[in-house]
């Protein structure tokens, strides 16, 4: 079994990746485990050539390839961003668009899932408006869903602008998020 994790967040120490943190210890130690922080990543942005319709590969060789690799080479994929402008953080935005060579809308992809992969999606705001994570778990699950990855768990956490905020606010969804770590291969 095989889980890959994605911190759509700029920092590998805040809230995103708290939450990327009790996922990974609710598996205990049952599933390799690759997780990535966005804000580590070394990612060019997407040129918009469409070289990789033709050649199913980016013209850019930097980290893109081996996260997607992980991706989907996964039983599970967890990722989770915080809101950024009522959207998913640049660092992970350009993750997707440089996806482009992978997704199902490529005619000439060479590499995609051959198993099914369930995914789960979070998103964190400092806000308190739930339409603004919704936007952020349709994005993910958008993501996901041209990639053969299908979402089988949606978690919105408001109020969070901060790692204290989370542990102090909100017990509940760190469990829950524990708990699916638990249950999530054998769902
Ligand atoms: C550049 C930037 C833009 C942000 N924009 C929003 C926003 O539009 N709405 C919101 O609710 N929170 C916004 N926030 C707050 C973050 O969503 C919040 O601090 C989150 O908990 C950070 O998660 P992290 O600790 O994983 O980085 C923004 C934070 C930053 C750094």
């Amino acid at each position: 079994m095989k889980v890959t994790c994605i911190v759509g967040s700029a920092r590998n120490n805040g809230s995103s990746a708290y939450l990327a943190d009790k996922f990974i210890q609710g598996l205990e130690g049952r599933a390799e485990v690759k997780k990535y922080c966005v804000g580590d990543l070394n990612i060019g942005y997407c040129k918009g050539c469409k070289q990789c319709y033709i050649t199913g590969e980016c013209v850019q060789s930097d980290d893109v390839r081996k996260v997607v690799e992980d991706m989907l080479s996964s039983d599970c994929v967890f990722m989770v961003a915080p809101s950024y402008w009522a959207g998913v953080p640049g660092q992970l935005k350009t993750l997707f668009d440089r996806t482009t060579p992978y997704g199902d809308t490529n005619p000439n992809r060479i590499l995609k899932a051959s198993k099914p992969i369930k995914g789960v999606a979070v998103a964190v705001r400092a806000g308190t408006r739930e339409a603004e994570n919704t936007l952020i778990l349709d994005s993910i699950e958008h993501y996901f869903g041209h990639l053969g990855i299908e979402t089988v768990k949606r978690i919105s956490i408001l109020r969070t602008d901060s790692l204290p905020d989370l542990l102090e606010n909100h017990a509940e969804q760190i469990d829950e998020i524990y708990l699916l770590g638990k249950s999530i291969l054998f769902l």
